[in-house]
This record gives C-alpha cells, sequence and structure tokens, in this order.
C-alpha cells in the first residue's frame, strides 16, 4: 500500500469559541505544541472572557478546562476576533459554529439552520492563502459538505499575495464529546472521525490526532457518512433515553422499579449499562435539533415512515417533561397556585453550567403557569441565562415568596426550601446526593414533597425526615 502524501499542519484557525470550539481547540494546542491554533469569534465578550487571567471567567465550565487552558493559552493557543486575519494564516480552518433549528421559513422547526456555517464559508473563500483544509466540526446535514466547496470553489474577485487562487479540501470531524465531561472526552476518545473526499487530505488530520489519539481510533469514512453518523449517533443515543424513560412511566404504573429494570437491561453485554438513566427527559442543546433535523432530511429523501419513527423520540421526550409537572400538581392536592416550590437544579445535566433545551425550562414554565412560586437553585447555571430561558425576570424576595407565577434565584439549598410545600429535583448534581433532609424537612410547610428525577436524593433519609417521596420510575405497592 503506497502511503499518500500529505502536508504537515502547522497553524489552525477554529471559527466558533463556543462549548464545541473553546475546549476541542485547547486540546489539540495542548497535545501539539508544534500547531499555532487560533480560535476566532465574532462574540467579543466571548473571546475576551477566554482571554480572562482569571480562570473562573471562562465562559465555558468543563472540569479540567481550567489547566488545560492555562498550560496552552499564550503558548500556541490564542482567542481573538482577527477572523480574516486568522484565516489567511491557517493551513487548516475548523469551523465550529452554531447550527440550531430554523425557526421560521423553508423547515422551520425541523431543519437546520446554516446560514453561520455559509457565512464562515464565504469568510474563508475571501481571506485563505494556498491550499486549505476547511473541517466541518459543527454537526450539519448530510450533504452540507458539497455546499460548502461550491462557495469555497466560486471564483474570488481577490487572489492571494502570490497571484493564484486558493485551493480547498473539504473534510467532516464531526465532534461526540460529552458536556461535563468534553475534556476526559476529547483526551481519550472513544474514536475520532474523519470524513474526506480524497487520502491526503484525510491523513493530514489524522496526522493532527495522532500526537495523542491510538491509530486504531480513528475511524476514515466518505463524507457523507461521517456527516451522518454524527446525527444518527445522537439519535440513537437520545432514543436510548426516551425508550427508558417509556419503561419508568411503566415501571410506575405496575410496581416495578425502573433503576432495577435497567440494571437487568443493561447486564446484557449486547446492549450495555450506559444511558439508561431514566430522568426528566434529555436536554442540551444537541440532542432535539438533530433529530428533528435527521426527520427534515428523511421527509426531504421521501422516507416518511422513517421521519416518524425518529420523531417520535422528541415527542416522548415533551411528553415526560409535561408529565413531571403535571404529576407535581396532582400530589399537591391539583393546585400549586401560590405554593412555593424548591427546583433543585437547572442546567440540562450535572458538570456543566449549560441550560439549553433543559428540561428545567419546560417543567418550570409550567409551574409557573399554574401559579407556582419557584425558588431556583443550581451550583452552576447563571441567573441571567435562567432568566432568558423563562423569559421572564427574577422576581426577587428574600425569602423567596415572589407573586403568584414566579421565579427567583437562590444560592442555598436552606434558602430555597423554607417555607416550601416541595423539593423537585431535576438536575442530578452531587451535592444534592449529600443534603441534609432532616434539616430541610423543618423547613418546610408540611405536608411537604420531594420529587426525585433523578434518583440523586438518599431514599431511606427522606423518608426518616417525614417527607412524602416520589422517585421517578418507582411504582407505589
Ligand atoms: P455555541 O453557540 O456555543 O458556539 C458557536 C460560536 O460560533 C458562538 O460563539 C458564535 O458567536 C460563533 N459564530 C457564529 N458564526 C460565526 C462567524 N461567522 N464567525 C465567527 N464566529 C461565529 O455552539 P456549540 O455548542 O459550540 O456548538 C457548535 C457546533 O458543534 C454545533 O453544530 C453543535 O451541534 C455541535 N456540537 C455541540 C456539542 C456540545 O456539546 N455543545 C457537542 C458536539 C457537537
Ligand atoms: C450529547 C452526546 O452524548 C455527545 O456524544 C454529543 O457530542 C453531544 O450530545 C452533541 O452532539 O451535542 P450532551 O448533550 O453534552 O452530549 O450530554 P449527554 O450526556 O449526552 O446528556 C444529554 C441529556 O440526556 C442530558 O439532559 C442528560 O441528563 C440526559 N441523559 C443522559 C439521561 O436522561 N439519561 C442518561 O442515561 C443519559
Amino acid at each position: 500500500m503506497t502511503i499518500p502524501f500529505f502536508p504537515s499542519i502547522k497553524s489552525i484557525c477554529c471559527i466558533g469559541a463556543g462549548y464545541v470550539g473553546g475546549p476541542t481547540m485547547a486540546v489539540i494546542a495542548d497535545r501539539c505544541p508544534h500547531i499555532e491554533v487560533t480560535v476566532v469569534d465574532l462574540n467579543e465578550a466571548r473571546i475576551a472572557a477566554w482571554n480572562d487571567s482569571d480562570l473562573n471567567q471562562l465562559p465555558v465550565y468543563e472540569p479540567g478546562l481550567d489547566a488545560v487552558i492555562s498550560r496552552a493559552r499564550g503558548r500556541n493557543l490564542y482567542f481573538s476576533t482577527s477572523v480574516q486575519k486568522s484565516i489567511a494564516a491557517a493551513d487548516m480552518v475548523f469551523i465550529s459554529v452554531n447550527t440550531p433549528t430554523k425557526t421560521k421559513g423553508i423547515g422551520a422547526g425541523q431543519a437546520s439552520d446554516l446560514r453561520w456555517v455559509e457565512a464562515c464559508a464565504r469568510q474563508v473563500a475571501q481571506s485563505a492563502k494556498g491550499h486549505t483544509f476547511v473541517v466541518e466540526k459543527s454537526t450539519l446535514p448530510v450533504r452540507t459538505a458539497a455546499t460548502i466547496k461550491s462557495i469555497l470553489d466560486a471564483p474570488q474577485k481577490h487572489c492571494d499575495g502570490a497571484g493564484t487562487s486558493p485551493t480547498f479540501s473539504v473534510l467532516s470531524n464531526p465532534e461526540f464529546l460529552a458536556e461535563g465531561t468534553a475534556i476526559k472526552d476529547l483526551e481519550n476518545p472513544d474514536r475520532v472521525l474523519i470524513g474526506g473526499e480524497d487520502a491526503e487530505s484525510i491523513e493530514a488530520l489524522a496526522d493532527v490526532y495522532s500526537n495523542w489519539v491510538p491509530p486504531n481510533k480513528i475511524l476514515r469514512t466518505n463524507v457523507w457518512s461521517s456527516e451522518l453518523s454524527k446525527l444518527t449517533a445522537n439519535a440513537f443515543l437520545a432514543q436510548r433515553i426516551s425508550s427508558i424513560n417509556s419503561v419508568a412511566a411503566l415501571c410506575e404504573a405496575t410496581g416495578a422499579d425502573v433503576r432495577e429494570v435497567a440494571l437487568a437491561i443493561g447486564a446484557d453485554s449486547r446492549l450495555g449499562p450506559k444511558f439508561l438513566n431514566a430522568g426528566p427527559g434529555f436536554g442540551g442543546s444537541c440532542f432535539q435539533k438533530d433529530i428533528l433535523n435527521l426527520v427534515y432530511l428523511c421527509h426531504h429523501f421521501g422516507l416518511p415512515e422513517v421521519a416518524s419513527y425518529w420523531e417520535q423520540v422528541v415527542k416522548l421526550n415533551d411528553w415526560q417533561k409535561n408529565r413531571i409537572s403535571r404529576l407535581l400538581v396532582h400530589k399537591l392536592y391539583g393546585t400549586v397556585t401560590g405554593k412555593k416550590i424548591a427546583i433543585f437544579g437547572f442546567a440540562f445535566k450535572a458538570d456543566t453550567n449549560d441550560t439549553r433545551e433543559s428540561p428545567s425550562i419546560r417543567i418550570a414554565l409550567n409551574l409557573i403557569e399554574e401559579g407556582a412560586k419557584l425558588a431556583i437553585h443550581d451550583p452552576k447555571a447563571d441567573v441571567q441565562q435562567i432568566s432568558l430561558e423563562l423569559q421572564t425576570p427574577r422576581q426577587e424576595t428574600t425569602a423567596g415568596f415572589g407573586p403568584e407565577g414566579s421565579w427567583d434565584y437562590v444560592d442555598d439549598v436552606v434558602d430555597a426550601v423554607k417555607g416550601a410545600d416541595a423539593v423537585l429535583i431535576l438536575t442530578e448534581w452531587d451535592q444534592y446526593r449529600t443534603l441534609d433532609w432532616c434539616h430541610i424537612a423543618t423547613l418546610m410547610r408540611a405536608p411537604a414533597w420531594v420529587f426525585d428525577t433523578r434518583s440523586v436524593a438518599d431514599s431511606l433519609k427522606v423518608k426518616e425526615a417525614g417527607l412524602n417521596l416520589w422517585r421517578l420510575g418507582e411504582g407505589e405497592d
């Protein structure tokens, strides 16, 4: 077999300094000190935060990220708003911008909004010099690489310094990191996937990863397989959560316990134990948007049955969120109007400050609609972000007693529970595993409830404290 010639990458530019671009490039820079890595973004405040000398001010909270940043930043890792200059200096440009669901026009509610990706392709076409590898890092609909390539290959008004037009190779290299474990996932990935049209380009990118990723974990495919693998990997993961959440509801109805059922299912080596935790529904910026995008693509390619199969995963997820708020109202004698409810956890999962598509949003909105007064606690989620998600300003109160149908943010769980009728645990933060339920019970209004959607509370201690406990997926005898 002949080994193709591929150029060694010396300079990388990543467009998009978000949850993916920032941590991913930080790890590449950390593991490849011989490569200059510049992360660019139009958002000046975000870039300033990435450059902040106080590592607590980084725009993304991820365990271990501060250590990686402190090793690489200023050495061979830079954050900048000089988009054009950084593209011009790069051998390889990663596109890592947002690809949300379209909110209007053709495909609204399902298709990906690719305006930011298209803008990047145009910026690269304008500013690149020589031969540039353009890498799709964002999650994209299958065949987007063809769109990017056609923009890059369109004749530009300018030429580079040598008087020759720049040339491009487009690669797909989707990111599989999960928030909260991003650094671990990047440093020790299950696989790195590279889709390309020619072996030389694929090897140029594989060479970067081979600085720390074992060869057998670097998968090479055609571009379309790579793009589609990312969408479908997320769909499979989300499907597993909707499956176990559907089983949880059946457990509650039949007296079975979803934790025991999950243990039994996961012991089958063909299925495995991961991603079988029942909960309030999946959140995060990607699962829903990626499945909806898949549904849109299936319709586009004339496969309505396949589309409705995957759409059901999202429908079940919506149902789960609504079912939890309905159940809480039902247990509190059919009304929560004027009642204080402590919400423990607003981030979509533990160990992240990200609240995008968090199940807490729908559940909180439902309870506010019912007239509840919410006292929201989260160790990392930012109060302004919560305010944006709930689309209403917080009602600041000393004891957490706002008007009916309002919410307040509290730093301390003790303040959250004072006078509350219920605690609703929505995120599996470690600190909720070791709460002093005896003390909490003395502060709440009796008869008080704990609704645990994540199975983190010590159920024995909750019951011993005289509190009523409802655990998701646990049938009543
Ligand atoms: P994000 O919204 O956190 O960051 C995107 C950044 O791109 C923003 O800061 C925005 O200002 C910037 N941007 C947009 N257009 C730009 C332009 N033309 N020039 C310069 N900057 C521009 O998004 P994210 O969570 O990092 O996700 C990025 C992509 O990665 C998405 O396609 C997402 O589906 C995918 N992804 C996300 C995750 C995750 O855990 N968040 C994991 C895997 C894949
Ligand atoms: C997910 C995938 O796990 C990543 O591989 C992918 O790269 C990423 O989406 C993406 O494309 O954005 P992420 O959303 O960060 O990562 O976090 P997950 O750990 O997958 O959790 C997603 C949601 O599912 C969370 O709300 C979580 O609480 C929920 N979940 C997860 C459960 O309810 N039960 C489980 O067993 C696992």
